[in-house]
């Protein structure tokens, strides 16, 4: 059975936000799915969607089928069981998630006595297994969160995430406000413990180059829906949707001399979620875009080989935006 199936997720928020408009995803245990996208594209709204921990007022419609139950169906003590027995989020901001008064020993031991009804002993047991599961000593646990480092508290996020064995984690820019080293530490942590466990990990992050070293499939958003998905080497290198295909050339390559050449970033904003453009929403800023994008929205189109992309371009290389010629680049 798939670990995850999220059908059609829709989230508005009390002010009128359509931070998410009928997404689709699926992930099977020990899948790595990445999500990536601008800032407000909706990623930690669909995050939060995904365990019900959304603020009061937010509308949500459609299908989370986690092990084959829906969680937006569920009655509250089985959604809190599910939290963190079923499945577990590692929010971004360490600092800000930890409780500052509280020794992280006893936060993360707090799941274990509370889901899985252990003994103060056997919970003990079990933190100091997990802070050396991420890399840390169990002597840790006697620490505040201002005594650790910012890598040290995101290694004990994780640990929290891990404590009561999720089928699912699912990582909400996990390593943005680390220092490279550290992040590539915690990302090869993360990887090992999914190999490890064969738990699914949905990571979400801005960052395509991160996803594309660690993830099986991306998903990449842009104004609440998905606008593409594929293995995420492929869609890393080669994306069929505009908005895909700029967010990538967006992040130069090393070696690869034409990147020098590639755009720092896309002109425009991101929409506002309250009052999105008619048509396929890229389309103000599309390079490609044609006169019908600005009155037919897209569905997810079938791009091939395990591809899907929302554009009327899918299943064909997207053709270059107008710009400096071949000749002109690489006279410069
Ligand atoms: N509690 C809230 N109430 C109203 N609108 C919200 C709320 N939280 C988020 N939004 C809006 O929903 C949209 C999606 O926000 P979200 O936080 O999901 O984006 P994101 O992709 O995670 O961005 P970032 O990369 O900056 O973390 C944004 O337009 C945001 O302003
Ligand atoms: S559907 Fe049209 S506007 Fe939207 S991404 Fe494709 S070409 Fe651009
Ligand atoms: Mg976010």
């Amino acid at each position: 059975m798939t670990l995850l199936e999220v059908r059609d997720l829709e989230v508005t928020y009390a002010g009128g936000a359509a931070a998410v408009r009928g997404v689709d995803l699926s992930l099977a245990a020990g899948q790595k799915l990445g999500v990536a996208g601008e800032s407000g594209c909706g990623k930690s709204t669909l995050a939060l969607a995904l365990l019900r921990l959304l603020p009061a007022g937010a509308r949500v419609s459609g299908r989370i089928l986690l092990n084959g139950e829906d969680v937006l169906t569920m009655r509250w003590g089985q959604v809190r069981a599910v939290r963190w027995a079923g499945a577990s989020i590692v929010f971004q901001g360490a600092m800000h998630s930890l409780n500052p008064v509280h020794r992280v020993g006893d936060q993360i031991a707090e799941p274990i006595l509370l889901h899985r009804g252990a003994t103060a002993a056997a919970a003990r047991k079990r933190t100091g297994e997990l802070l050396e599961q991420v890399g840390l000593p169990a002597a840790r646990a006697s620490a505040y969160p201002h005594e650790l480092s910012g890598g040290q508290r995101q290694r004990v996020m994780i640990a929290m995430a891990l404590a009561c064995d999720p089928r699912l984690v699912i990582a909400d820019e996990p390593t943005t406000a680390l220092d490279v080293m550290i992040q590539a530490q915690i990302l090869r942590l993360i990887e090992q413990l999914v190999a490890e466990q064969d738990v699914g990990l949905i990571m979400i992050s801005h960052d395509l180059a991160v996803l594309a070293d660690t993830c099986d499939r991306l998903a990449v958003m842009y104004a609440g829906r998905v606008v593409e998905e594929g293995p995420a080497r492929q869609v890393y290198e080669d994306a069929r949707h505009p908005y895909a295909k700029a967010l990538s050339a967006a992040f130069p390559r090393i070696g690869d001399r034409a990147s020098r050449f590639a755009p720092s970033g896309l002109a425009g904003d991101p929409p506002d979620p309250s009052a999105l453009p008619s048509g396929c929403t890229f389309h103000p800023r599309c390079p490609v875009a044609l006169d019908e994008c600005t009155v037919e929205d897209q569905p997810l189109r079938d791009a091939g080989q395990g591809r899907w992309a929302a554009c009327v371009h899918a299943g064909a290389a997207v053709p270059p935006p107008a710009g400096p010629t071949e000749d002109a680049r690489s006279s410069t």
